[in-house]
């Protein structure tokens, strides 16, 4: 697919990464296009940690006809129409693969800039190493990326790729295998929980499904209430599949209103909803706003794998979850991921405007 169709704007260049930033700054002195209208609210101290029992246990999601899927299944409905995330575990794949997944990425973030320079994206197209995309009335990220279509494999873009890291592709390679296994068991999973046929989101995918892998490095920061790692957004995804740091807190959730925050669980996976989802399945199930905090001494790092269907597919609510009580909530639209692009950028969420006004 031509970058230029999918894309109508143009993306700002990569700025200063911030890796850069804080090397260069002894005086600790953050700039102003880094800032934000810090809040009390952004004080993560004080904040609740979301609800832990929003746990899923994929091993109880592979046979629909066994007592504990139809448990799993209701708990699932429930998290994802109320918080609109969970923490996967048992998923299946294996720690030792999530552990180098980190690993490479880590080795990558510790190249010289030089070396990470030759994996620069464009304002073309996201792909590569670089910040992400905001406009210029928004402060810029804390946040460092690298951003790899991995899937369909005819369309890497093996350029981005850095060969100069061991193990890197192969690693990439063999966690996008299970990235796509764990996709189809809970969209599976998904549909069911809605009393929809098996397949019904999994056949929207189609061949030219899109997932990314975006390595987010999130530098420490003196005045860690003075910036964001990722400000609020919700996800243009289907699902998404993070991996988060081990080690390192950082990714909160917006629930009515009052900002969560979401423990780490040891090799866990955290899947939120993005908005295509919340528009196939008319608002039941909800595409939570997240943000990424910044620690005051250590670095972090996540691993997410945005998933979406093809980038030109027209997507809308299911027919199945239409009805007299529950009135179609949104438009069709076709490439959402280029609507997305320009209303994240500017910090709106592109959602409101599939709306149909009531
Ligand atoms: C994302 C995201 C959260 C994190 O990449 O879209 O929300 O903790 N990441 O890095
Ligand atoms: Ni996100």
């Amino acid at each position: 697919m031509a970058a230029a169709s999918v894309l109508p704007v143009k993306l700002e260049l990569p700025s200063t990464p911030i890796q850069e930033l804080i090397k260069s700054n002894n005086t600790n002195q953050i700039p102003e296009r880094y800032l934000i209208n810090s809040t009390s609210e952004s004080n993560g101290c004080v904040l609740p940690w979301m609800d832990s029992s929003i746990i899923i246990d994929l091993q109880h999601l592979l046979d629909f006809s066994s007592p504990c899927a139809q448990k799993e299944l209701l708990k699932l409905r429930h998290a994802l129409s109320s918080w609109g995330c969970f923490q996967l575990v048992n998923h299946g794949v294996a720690s030792s693969l999530m552990d180098q997944l980190h690993y490479v990425g880590k080795e990558f973030f510790a190249l010289t800039l030089e070396e990470k320079q030759k994996y620069s994206r464009t304002a073309e197209w996201f792909e590569g190493y670089g910040c992400d995309v905001v406009s210029e009335d928004q402060p810029i990220n804390w946040n460092d990326r690298l951003h790899l279509r991995i899937h369909p494999p005819q369309q890497r873009n093996l350029k981005f790729w850095p060969e100069i890291v061991p193990n890197f592709r192969e690693t990439l390679h063999e966690y996008s295998v299970e990235m796509r296994k764990v996709l189809e068991i809970m969209l599976r999973a998904i549909a069911k929980s809605l009393n929809l046929e098996e397949n019904t989101f999994l056949s929207q995918l189609g061949e030219d499904s899109t997932f990314f892998a975006r390595f987010n490095f999130y530098p420490p920061c003196q005045h860690p209430d003075r910036v964001v790692g990722l400000k609020p957004h919700s996800d243009g995804t289907l699902i998404t599949i993070l991996l988060q740091d081990k080690d390192v807190e950082g990714l909160q959730v917006l629930k009515d209103d009052q900002w969560y925050k979401v423990p780490v669980i040891p090799n866990a996976l955290f899947i939120n909803v993005g908005d295509q989802l919340e528009i196939m399945s008319n608002g039941i199930l909800k595409s939570p706003v997240h943000r990424a905090m910044i620690d005051k001494q250590k670095e972090r790092m996540s691993v997410a794998v945005p998933t979406s269907v093809a980038i030109d597919k027209e997507i809308g609510p299911l027919s199945e979850l239409i009805d007299k009580d529950r009135p179609r909530l949104y438009k069709n639209v076709d490439n959402y991921l280029s609507t997305f692009l320009q209303h994240y950028a500017r910090g709106e969420r592109a959602i409101n405007v599939m709306r149909i006004q009531q």
